[in-house]
């Protein structure tokens, strides 16, 4: 039997003590090592949870104050070249209706985002050969000409780096890429043998050295992913040091490889979410809609975790339930850039303002 004595000093055996140790060093240095990062990841507690929020709360508000920027979210085809094994709309799901915007559908909804008070559009969607180089390059220039004061993120998957650079001289600002994870080995559990996790991460040099602001992320929770994964994680957001972290709940999709497999956690997505403000205090973070869908009021709690971002969905209404990545993702009330309302009044309840802004990273 253990004996317990009192020294006056903190017990550093007790996970809960170690943990605090651990997030206020984050806090001071902004790093940690894989294995402390492993080590705080397993040592979750609902206690150690909290108490990392209310220090993530405060990084936030002393960066970005009280401000959450909000993003139109115009998902534009739901064809998809790549066959990952958790997406809704790979290329073998052959159960999922595909449609495609054209260039006037795309620009109308820009021109509703506009007048509801989005400064940021964000044009999103599978890697779609329809749309190549001159096409989407036509659609930016277009976008650019109409409102030259809006940002223009793309976030359209893998491209050459000439790709790139073409739709940045079209005039894209940002470009949204996942990682996924890190890790080669896992990354090839969750991919099919034609996508490498050495040339996702090598897209995101890419572009960043071409001058976008860039996003980079990856899924909680994901099939077969471990606390290591995640360190992984941190370590590569560390390294690249993006403007712009997502991450999100896996969630499983029923047409997909991995339909049985379990969701990710609200609780650990918000645990990372708070850890990625920590290291990352300039970062833009949005609580993302597999958050929101994950439960009622995950955005918020999101928020409260350290996020100072949403980016409702701008798409017109016919198309939405189509881009279907996993199982209910969410796409009215608060998701929908046209109740802008309720999203203002959800966040002013949690003491939270939307602004009208672009809303660019500290980083730049
Ligand atoms: N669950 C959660 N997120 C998903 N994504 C794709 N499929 C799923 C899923 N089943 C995420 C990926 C991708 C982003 C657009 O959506 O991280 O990068």
């Amino acid at each position: 039997m253990s004996v317990s004595v009192t020294t006056g000093s903190p017990d550093l055996s007790c996970p809960e003590s170690r943990g605090r140790e651990l997030i206020r060093r984050l806090e001071q240095t902004q790093t940690l090592s894989r294995d402390e990062w492993s080590e705080l990841i397993r040592g979750r507690t609902p206690a150690l949870a909290e108490y990392l929020f209310r220090r993530a709360e405060k990084v936030r508000i002393a960066h970005y104050g009280r401000d959450i920027y909000i993003r139109g979210l115009i998902e534009f085809t739901s064809y998809c070249r790549n066959d990952c094994y958790y997406c809704g709309i790979r290329r073998s799901n052959s159960r999922t209706a595909r449609y495609r915007l054209t260039k006037e559908e795309i620009l109308s909804c820009c021109e509703l985002g506009w007048t509801l008070g989005f400064r940021t559009f964000v044009l999103q969607g599978g890697e779609d050969g329809w749309f190549t180089d001159e096409r989407l390059a036509d659609i930016i220039s277009s976008i650019r000409a109409r409102w030259p004061e809006c940002a223009i993120t793309l976030s359209v998957g893998e491209r050459s780096r000439a790709s790139y650079q073409m739709l940045f001289d079209a005039g894209a600002d940002r470009y949204l890429l996942r990682h996924e994870t890190y890790d080669s080995e896992h990354y090839g559990k969750l991919h099919p043998p034609s996508l490498s996790a050495a040339c996702r991460q090598q897209c995101l040099w890419d572009l960043k050295d071409i001058g976008y602001q860039v996003g980079a992320g990856f899924m909680v929770g994901s099939p077969f992913q471990t606390p290591e994964n995640l360190a992984d994680d941190m370590l590569f957001l560390k390294k690249l040091n993006p403007h712009m972290a997502g991450i999100g709940p896996f969630l499983p999709h029923h047409d997909t490889p991995f339909a049985q497999e379990p969701p990710g956690t609200l609780e650990l997505t918000l645990y990372m979410l708070g850890l990625i403000r920590l290291m990352l205090p300039n970062v833009l973070l949005p609580a993302t809609t597999a958050l929101g869908t994950a439960a009622p009021d995950g955005r918020e709690r999101g928020i409260l975790a350290g996020a100072n971002v949403v980016m409702p969905n701008l798409s017109p209404p016919s198309v939405r339930e189509k881009y279907l990545l996993y199982d209910n993702k969410l796409h009215s009330g608060s998701e929908a850039a046209e109740s802008l309302n309720e999203l203002k009044a959800r966040m002013e309840a949690i003491g939270y303002q939307v602004t009208v802004s672009r809303g660019d990273s500290l980083n730049r």
